[in-house]
This record gives C-alpha cells, sequence and structure tokens, in this order.
C-alpha cells in the first residue's frame, strides 16, 4: 500500500494531469455508499422498494446493485427505465462505474438508445445485463431474471412490474429493487406499503428526502425545494405520497385581494391604472363562461375582471374590446391581450389582431401544466394575487396523475376553471411577456393609436346589452353565412363553432 501511495505520488509530480485523471477515474468508479445508501444495500429483502427525493442517489445506488449483481456468473441482470431516454442515464452511470476489463466485448455506444434500441452488455463470466425501456415492453419476454433494476419506476404502468417484469424473477427466485420519486398513490405506493408491512418478509422499503443525500452542495436540496410549488416540493423533494384531487393552489390571506369589482370591470381602488396591463381572455367554447382578469405589470395587482355567459363571438369580441377601452381610459399605456391560440384559438388570435388588439396567443394545451405551476408558485410566494371574486374556482384546482406519472391540473368534473384559465394567461403574461421594470413610454394620443378599431362606430363606452344582432354588422355577415351552410341561430355560435366553420 505504502508502496502505491508512493508511485502515486511520483506520478502526481511528473504528470499532475495524468494524475488527476487518474484519481477522478478512481473516485468515480468507486462509489461510496451514504449513509441512506448502506442501508438499502445492507438489507437482505429480495425486493426492495425505495421512495426518495429527486437527486438523491436513486441511479447511482441501483447501478452500483447492478454491478454487484453481475459479479455472480451466469446471471440475467434486468435494467428497467420508463423511457430510452432515463434507460440511457441508468447505462452511462453503469459504464462509468463498471470495472475496467469485465466485458466480454465492447460496450455498445448509448446512442443506442436515442435510436430505441435496447442494449445489453456482455460480461466475461457469462453474465448478461440487458437495458430496456417501458416504452416498448414487447422485448421484455421469456427470460429468467435474476436481478432487476426498477429506476423511476413510479413514472412506469403497473403492468410493467405485474405482467413483465415479476413473471421472469419466478423461475430462479430473483430479486429486484425498484427506486423512484413518488407519482402519488399509484402500483408504487402499494409496494412500497408492502415492504412496510413487518408480514410481508420479502419486502422491504424506505423513504428519503433529497436533503438525504450529503454529496449535494451544501444547501442545493433546499434552493430546489423553493422552486417548486408546495405541492410539487413535497412530492419531489420529500417523497411525500400525494393524494388524487390536492389542492394546487395554497391561498393564504395575503394574497386574496378582498376589493369590489364595479360593474364596469374595475377594481375598487384600482380606478387609476398606469403601465402596461395583461389582459387574460378565457374564452366561453360551449357552454361555459368567458371571462376577462387583467393583472397590472409593475405591481402584479389585479385591475379588471369580467365574466360573462356563453355568447357569440361577436359579443365576446366587442366585450373585449369594450375592456381594452376601460382599461386604456383608467390610464392603462397598454393592454396586452393573452389568449388561448389552441384547440381553434389562432383564428380569434388572427381576428383580434385584424382588429388592431396586441395579442399574445399561448397554446393552453401545452402549457397549461407550466402556467399551473407558475401561478401556484407565484401565489404561495406572494408574487401573484387573486380577486376573491369565485374563489372557488381557484381552491378546488386540483392534481390528479395518470397511470404513467404525469401530473394534471383541472377543476374536478363540473366545476368551472374559466376563472383560473384566465388569471393563469394574465400572470403567464406579466412574467414571460412583460417588460420587467422597463417603462412604457408613450403620450395619451399614441395609447390610443395603438388600438384601430374597424368595428369603432361611435365612441361610446359602453356598448348596452349587447345582444341585438341588428347592431352589429359583423354579425350580418355572420347570418349570411350561417344561411349559406343551412344554419339558424348563429347569433348564439361560440368562437369553437364560429371556427370550425371557418369564418374568421
Ligand atoms: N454515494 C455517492 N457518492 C458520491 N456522489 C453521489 C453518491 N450518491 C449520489 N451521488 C451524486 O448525487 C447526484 C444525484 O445522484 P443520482 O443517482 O443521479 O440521483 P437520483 O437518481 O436519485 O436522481 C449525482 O450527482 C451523483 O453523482
Ligand atoms: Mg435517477
Amino acid at each position: 500500500m505504502a508502496d502505491e501511495f508512493a508511485k502515486l505520488r511520483q506520478l502526481q509530480e511528473s504528470d499532475p494531469e495524468q494524475f488527476s485523471r487518474l484519481i477522478r477515474e478512481l473516485s468515480s468508479k468507486n462509489i461510496r455508499p451514504h449513509s441512506g445508501q448502506q442501508l438499502v444495500l445492507d438489507s437482505k429483502a429480495r425486493f426492495r422498494v425505495m421512495n426518495c427525493g429527486r437527486r438523491w442517489g436513486k441511479t447511482v445506488l441501483a447501478a452500483k446493485e447492478a454491478i454487484a449483481a453481475c459479479r455472480k456468473a451466469k446471471q440475467m441482470v434486468w435494467w428497467v427505465a420508463p423511457t430510452y431516454r432515463i434507460t440511457k442515464r441508468g447505462y452511462e452511470e453503469i459504464l462509468r462505474q463498471l470495472p475496467e476489463g469485465v466485458l466480454a466485448k465492447p460496450a455498445p455506444p448509448s446512442s443506442n438508445f436515442d435510436a430505441g434500441r435496447a442494449v445489453i452488455l456482455h460480461f466475461k463470466n457469462g453474465t448478461k445485463l440487458e437495458f430496456f425501456s417501458a416504452e416498448r415492453p414487447e422485448g421484455m419476454l421469456g427470460a429468467a431474471v435474476d436481478f432487476c433494476v426498477m429506476d423511476e419506476a413510479a413514472i412506469m404502468p403497473s403492468r410493467i412490474w405485474n405482467q413483465v417484469v415479476s413473471p421472469t424473477l419466478i423461475d430462479h427466485l430473483g430479486s429486484a429493487l425498484m427506486i423512484s420519486t413518488p407519482r402519488g398513490r399509484n402500483w408504487f405506493y402499494d409496494v412500497w406499503l408492502k415492504g412496510q408491512n413487518a408480514e410481508e418478509k420479502d419486502w422491504a422499503s424506505w423513504t428519503f428526502t433529497t436533503q438525504d443525500n450529503p454529496t449535494l452542495p451544501e444547501g442545493e436540496a433546499d434552493r430546489m425545494a423553493l422552486d417548486l410549488p408546495q405541492m410539487e416540493a413535497d412530492q419531489e423533494i420529500y417523497a411525500k405520497w400525494i393524494a388524487a384531487g390536492s389542492s394546487v393552489f395554497i391561498l393564504d390571506e395575503r394574497v386574496i385581494e378582498r376589493r369590489a369589482v364595479y360593474e364596469n370591470g374595475l377594481v375598487e381602488g384600482r380606478e387609476q391604472l398606469s403601465g402596461v396591463v395583461f389582459l387574460g381572455v378565457d374564452l366561453a367554447r360551449t357552454n361555459d363562461f368567458t371571462v376577462m382578469y387583467g393583472t397590472a405589470e409593475k405591481d402584479r395587482r389585479n385591475v379588471y375582471f369580467e365574466r360573462m355567459n356563453s355568447i357569440a363571438w361577436a359579443e365576446q369580441r366587442r366585450r373585449i374590446k369594450r375592456a381594452v377601452r376601460r382599461l386604456m381610459r383608467a390610464g392603462a399605456e397598454h393592454v396586452m391581450l393573452m389568449v388561448d391560440e389552441g384547440n381553434a384559438g389562432s383564428v380569434i388570435v388572427e381576428d383580434l389582431e385584424e382588429a388592431g388588439f396586441d395579442v399574445v396567443g399561448v397554446n393552453f394545451t401545452t402549457h397549461k401544466s407550466n402556467m399551473v405551476r407558475l401561478l401556484a408558485n407565484d401565489l404561495e410566494r406572494g408574487k401573484a394575487f387573486v380577486l376573491d371574486e369565485c374563489l372557488n374556482e381557484f381552491t378546488d384546482y386540483a392534481m390528479t396523475q395518470t397511470a404513467n406519472g404525469r401530473m394534471q391540473y383541472s377543476a374536478p368534473d363540473n366545476r368551472h376553471d374559466d376563472v383560473v384559465s384566465a388569471k393563469m394567461l394574465s400572470h403567464w403574461g406579466c412574467v414571460n411577456e412583460g417588460m420587467g421594470d422597463v417603462q412604457v413610454i408613450t403620450t395619451e394620443a399614441q395609447g390610443d393609436d395603438q388600438y384601430v378599431d374597424p368595428w369603432d362606430e361611435s365612441d361610446e363606452d359602453d356598448f348596452g346589452d349587447l345582444l341585438d344582432p341588428e347592431l352589429d354588422s359583423n354579425l350580418e355577415e355572420d347570418i349570411e353565412a350561417a344561411h349559406q351552410i343551412g344554419l339558424d341561430e348563429p347569433s348564439r355560435l361560440t368562437p369553437n363553432q364560429l371556427a370550425a366553420r371557418g369564418w374568421f
């Protein structure tokens, strides 16, 4: 030993670069388990279930165990992960830890996973280590497996364990290590519960938080938690089993604005505006409501709220126009409309743009979870506010997780979420489209000029009840078009129906 140290010291002096490369290699190959990992390594249970926060060291530990299993001759070892991408990460960790000279054939390049191909490592002792993605379980058949790792198990459908992996462990009394960040109370929760049950002798299970990994830089786990909405941090960092239907928005009193909303949509005490207002518009599509929710960019305070029952597009468009005008008259320098452009909404965005509005189309379907998380996060940190109008829509808004562990957010069945959607659009605009601290410098006149409005026949601020189709020339065109395609009641058509008929 002393001899080897002397040699190392010599190398350090003669070739420092080579020396540090060697040290890096030695220390990366030889993982020294931290105390939580050691507990799992010491367990003799046939089925071990580890429920841990992100970056606890699950993959590192599982790779160490998989390599240990490959020391025995003529074994069949499997590594299964939810996607090729995650499988690839495990494969690279294995290659990193793999001792020199144990493979019978060179390790295939990890780019195989990018092409959706399974990869096999052949060991000199006849053992095989096979890597699979749950995206393609067809290849995982017919083998008698001695040891199987399921990395990020909670993100895989239950049948991967029940119907694919578990049966292969029968012949050789094989064992399994299931490791994951939790995804609600799905099948992974069930197997974890088995591990907690003293009567299930074959099973053992643990829970660790991200903070339990002492190798992460100081404060890193706490920082990660701070970046996430509470519910997600509970799951991702603290490895808690979040029940389906848990509320997404945590509203404490300081972010609830208990202010009257006037009939004209403006908010009590906010009659004098300045700066940019982001007006989130959630359009009624079928039987629901159209909601406009306005947030002032500079202090994120709510300045406008209007909710109306499903009405024809021509009327909705006029109400949008009225809202913009009211905000401008109250002193807003600019009003940016935030509109859902998914679900045939792009025609609506174009139509509003043509009418001279400044519109940002957001694909709600694509961005919804990010929008939910942003609003939830900012509400928790006092960086966003909600009016006490329809507050129940916020408190009802819930998270569910799909079988594949994807988080979904929505109002419970049959309940409205148009107020939440409008506020999310508005807040998303403030954060992503806002100009930050930059002051928008415009004169009054320029401010007005920004809204060249083709339907602006009069200067009136209010459009009465807006329900008389004769007043609306566009509606006449709609009626004309409706007659041509044999429809009776064009004045009640919603944006979706109009878009479907290519009317914009
Ligand atoms: N025993 C250990 N020794 C050194 N570093 C470790 C150890 N366990 C985990 N790590 C480090 O912690 C980080 C997270 O590990 P990883 O296995 O990818 O976490 P997880 O799979 O839980 O997200 C990585 O940077 C990894 O190198
Ligand atoms: Mg991992």
